[in-house]
C-alpha cells in the first residue's frame, strides 16, 4: 500500500442531520449502475440544463478513440453562461467574488473588493473588447496568463473564453524557465502578467521573471502588465502595456458578443507533470467541461444560492480553473476569493476569513489541514466557523487523523469528503455527493464514483482486483470533461493514457475499492511525486539537477512527509573534480529551485558514487524508495550492481531513522 496509515474500510459517519437522507451503499450503486450504463443519455441530461446557443447533433462522437469528442454540434460560450446569464438576471447585484488581498493593515484585510455579477460582466466585456480591438486577438489563438491570485485573472480569463482565445494560466509560483517553456510549448501571442504580487508578506515580482522567461519566448508580440503592487518595472516599449492604460478608452457599457464556439473547441490548455522532462499541455474543450463542472457543483459542493463558496486553491492549478472561475460562476454563486497565504500573518488567517464571509462550502487541501493540526486547534476553534455545512478536500490522500480532526474543529455537523480527479479528467470523478444521494462517510476515502463515471481497479494483467487489494485505477467509459489530447502530441496523449490497458483510461495512481463500492485513491504509481498536492515529475527535477556543472548523475524520489504528504529526496553523483560539502548542496537546491519555481524543494539531497541501475542503464527509483521507506526492496534480478543499494542504504541511515 503506498499511504503510510492504516485504511478505516468499516468505519461509517452518518453527519448529525442526514439521519434521514443518507442512503445505504447498495441503493446509491444500482442508481450509479442504472446512470453509467445510460451514460450518453444521462450526460446528456445534465448538458441540457446548460444553455447552448446551438444545440448538439451528437451527444458523443467515439469514432475516433481515444480522441472523444462531447456534443458535436453543439454550440456555447463559458463566458456568457458564468457571466452574461447571471448579469441579465436578478443575480446582477449579487455578489459574484468577494476578493480579499493579503496585505493586513491594524489588524485587519486592507483590501476587499466584491465584484457583482454585474460588475464581472463589465469588465469581462472591456478585457474582451480590448483583447480583441487593442490587441488584435482573434478565436483560435493562444495567450498566457502569470498572474497572482486578483479578480483581473479570472477576468482575463473570462474575457479569452468569450472570444475563443485559447488561454493557459501559468502558476505564479513557477519560475522563468518553466514559464518559457509553456509560452513556447503553447505559442502564445500575448503574455498577460503584473507587476508583482504578495506573498507572506513579500513581492514575488512577476515581471521581473517574466522578462527573463520573455528573453526566449519569440510567439510573444506584446505584454500586459497589472499594476497590482505599483512597484517600478522595466517596460519595454513597443511590446510592454499597463492593463489599465490598455482600458482607459474603453467605454465601460461596451459589449462584445460572445463567440459561438463548438463544444469540442479547446478552451485552455494547463501544463502538467508526467514521467518525462518535458511537462504535457492538457487541452481541454467547451462544452464537455461546462456540463462535468455543472453536474459536480451541483451534486458534489450542492450550491444553492444562499451559498458562500469558497475554494482555497490558487488558480494556476486544475483545481482553481476548474472549481473558482467557472464552476462556481457557471451555477451563479458567491464566492470568497483570497490572495494569499493560508496561514499568513497568523495561523488562523482562513479561519478568519471563513468566518468574515460566513463561508458555507468549503474546498481545500489535506496538506493545509495538515499544516492547521500541527498549529493547534485552538487557531481554529477561536473562530465560529459553524456555518460550513460542507467540506471537501483535494490533491492527495488525506490520513484518517487528518479528517477526522478537521471535521471536529470545523463543524462535526458538516459532510466531509476528499474528491478524486485531476488536471486531465477536468472536473471531479470520484467523490462523496450530497446533493444527489449522500452515503455514510469513512475517514480518508474517495466515496463511490460520480454518476455516469465507469471506474474500476485492474491488476497488472488489466483484470479487476477483489475488494481491499491493490491495483491500478481506471475509467472505463468517456466521459464530458475528457481532454481533447496533449497539445501538438496526440501520439503522447495515447501512450500516456491509453496504452497501459486496452481501450480504458489510465490516470496513474494506485486504488483500492471495498466491499461498499468506495474508492481510497492510494497514490501514484508512476514516477510522479505529489508535494503538497502539486504535481511534480522525478524526471523534471533530475534534468534540473544534470544541467548543474558539478552533476553527473541524478535520481529523486519522493518520500513521505508529515504535512506535505511527500517531498523530493535526491541522489547525486558529481563529475570528476567536485566534492561533497553542505555548500554544494544548497547550491544545487537554489539551482532547481531556479529552474523549476520554489514548490521543487529538496528534503534532502545526498552523494553517492553510483546509481542502482537496471543493466539496460534505467535508473530504478523504486529501489531507493523502498530503501528510503524501509519497505521490502522487491525483484532486483534486473539490478547491475547490488552495490549500489548498500550505499544508498549507508547514506539514509540516518534519514531513515528519522522516518520510522
Ligand atoms: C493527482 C492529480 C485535481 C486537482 C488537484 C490535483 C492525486 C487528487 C486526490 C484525492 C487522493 C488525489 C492523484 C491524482 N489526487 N485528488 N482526493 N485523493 N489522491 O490535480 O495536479 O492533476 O494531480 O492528484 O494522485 O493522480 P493534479
Amino acid at each position: 500500500m503506498s499511504v503510510n496509515w492504516a485504511l478505516p474500510f468499516e468505519e461509517k459517519l452518518i453527519p448529525p442531520g442526514y439521519e434521514g437522507k443518507v442512503v445505504p451503499p447498495s441503493v446509491y450503486q444500482a442508481v450509479h449502475k442504472v446512470l453509467t450504463d445510460n451514460y450518453k443519455e444521462y450526460w446528456e441530461s445534465v448538458a441540457k440544463e446548460l444553455e447552448w446557443f446551438k444545440p448538439w447533433e451528437k451527444v458523443l462522437d467515439d469514432s475516433r478513440p481515444p480522441f472523444y469528442k462531447w456534443f458535436v454540434g453543439g454550440e456555447l460560450n463559458l463566458s456568457y453562461l458564468a457571466v452574461d446569464r447571471h448579469a441579465k438576471s436578478w443575480r446582477k447585484n449579487k455578489a459574484a467574488i468577494i476578493w480579499e488581498g493579503e496585505p493586513i493593515e491594524d489588524g485587519k484585510p486592507k483590501e476587499v473588493r466584491v465584484l457583482t455579477y454585474g460588475d464581472l460582466y463589465r469588465e469581462v466585456n472591456r478585457v474582451a473588447y480590448m483583447m480583441r480591438h487593442v490587441l488584435g486577438l482573434k478565436k483560435g489563438d493562444t495567450i498566457a496568463i502569470y498572474m497572482p491570485m486578483v479578480p483581473e485573472l479570472p477576468i482575463v480569463m473570462l474575457a479569452a473564453a468569450r472570444l475563443g482565445v485559447i488561454f493557459t494560466v501559468i502558476f505564479s509560483g513557477f519560475s522563468a524557465q518553466a514559464l518559457a517553456d509553456r509560452i513556447n510549448d503553447s505559442k502564445a501571442k500575448v503574455l498577460f502578467t503584473a507587476d508583482g504580487s504578495w506573498r507572506r508578506g513579500k513581492v514575488v515580482p512577476l515581471k521581473e521573471i517574466a522578462d527573463k522567461a520573455l528573453e526566449s519566448t519569440p510567439s510573444v508580440q506584446k505584454v500586459v502588465v497589472l499594476r497590482r503592487i505599483g512597484n517600478n518595472v522595466n517596460m519595454v516599449s513597443g511590446r510592454d502595456y499597463y492593463f489599465d492604460e490598455l482600458l482607459k478608452d474603453v467605454p465601460q457599457n461596451v459589449y462584445v458578443e460572445p463567440e459561438r464556439v463548438k463544444s469540442e473547441d479547446p478552451l485552455f490548455i494547463l501544463y502538467t507533470s508526467g514521467t518525462t522532462g518535458k511537462p504535457k499541455g492538457i487541452v481541454h474543450d467547451t462544452g464537455g467541461y461546462a456540463t462535468i463542472l455543472h453536474a459536480t457543483m451541483k451534486y458534489v459542493f450542492d450550491v444553492r444560492d444562499t451559498d458562500v463558496y469558497w475554494c482555497t486553491a490558487d488558480i494556476g492549478w486544475i483545481t482553481g480553473h476548474s472549481y473558482i472561475v467557472f464552476g462556481p460562476l457557471l451555477e451563479g454563486v458567491t464566492e470568497v476569493m483570497y490572495e494569499g497565504a493560508m496561514d499568513y500573518p497568523e495561523p488562523d488567517r482562513w479561519a478568519a476569513i471563513a468566518e468574515r464571509y460566513g463561508v458555507t462550502i468549503l474546498y481545500t487541501s489535506p496538506t493545509a489541514i495538515r499544516m492547521f493540526m500541527r498549529y493547534g486547534e485552538s487557531w481554529v476553534t477561536k473562530h465560529n466557523l459553524r456555518s460550513v455545512r460542507i467540506m471537501h478536500s483535494v490533491g492527495e490522500p488525506i490520513n484518517p487523523e487528518a479528517f477526522r480532526w478537521f471535521l471536529k474543529v470545523v463543524n462535526p455537523n458538516a459532510v466531509f469528503g476528499s474528491t478524486w480527479w485531476m488536471t486531465e479528467t477536468g472536473g471531479i470523478m470520484i467523490s462523496h455527493a450530497p446533493g444527489f444521494l449522500l452515503v455514510p462517510m469513512k475517514p480518508g476515502t474517495n466515496g463511490p464514483p460520480m454518476p455516469g463515471v465507469d471506474a474500476d481497479v485492474l491488476n497488472d494483467q488489466g483484470n479487476p482486483v477483489k475488494d481491499r487489494e491493490r491495483g491500478y485505477l481506471v475509467i472505463r467509459k468517456p466521459w464530458p470533461g475528457m481532454p481533447l489530447t496533449i497539445w501538438g502530441d496526440d501520439e503522447r496523449y495515447v501512450k500516456t493514457y491509453w496504452s497501459k490497458f486496452q481501450g480504458v483510461f489510465y490516470p496513474g495512481d494506485f486504488a483500492v475499492k471495498d466491499e461498499d463500492g468506495y474508492f481510497w485513491i492510494l497514490g501514484r504509481a508512476d514516477e510522479v511525486i505529489k508535494v503538497a498536492g502539486h504535481r511534480l515529475g522525478t524526471y523534471e527535477l533530475e534534468s534540473a539537477l544534470i544541467q548543474h556543472k558539478a552533476v553527473a548523475e541524478a535520481a529523486v524520489v519522493g518520500i513521505p512527509d508529515p504535512v506535505k504528504g511527500e517531498v523530493p529526496v535526491a541522489m547525486v553523483v558529481l563529475k570528476q573534480g567536485y566534492h561533497p560539502s553542505e555548500e554544494l548542496k544548497r547550491e544545487l537546491n537554489s539551482w532547481v529551485r531556479e529552474q523549476v519555481g520554489p514548490i521543487a524543494s529538496f528534503a534532502d539531497i545526498k552523494f553517492v558514487t553510483k546509481l542502482p541501475k537496471t543493466r539496460s542503464g534505467k535508473i530504478m527509483r523504486r529501489v531507493i524508495k523502498a530503501v528510503l521507506t524501509n519497505a521490502p526492496l522487491g525483484d532486483l534480478t534486473t539490478l547491475e550492481d547490488e552495490t549500489s543499494v548498500e550505499e544508498i542504504k549507508r547514506a539514509y541511515e540516518e534519514l531513515r531513522k528519522e522516518i520510522s
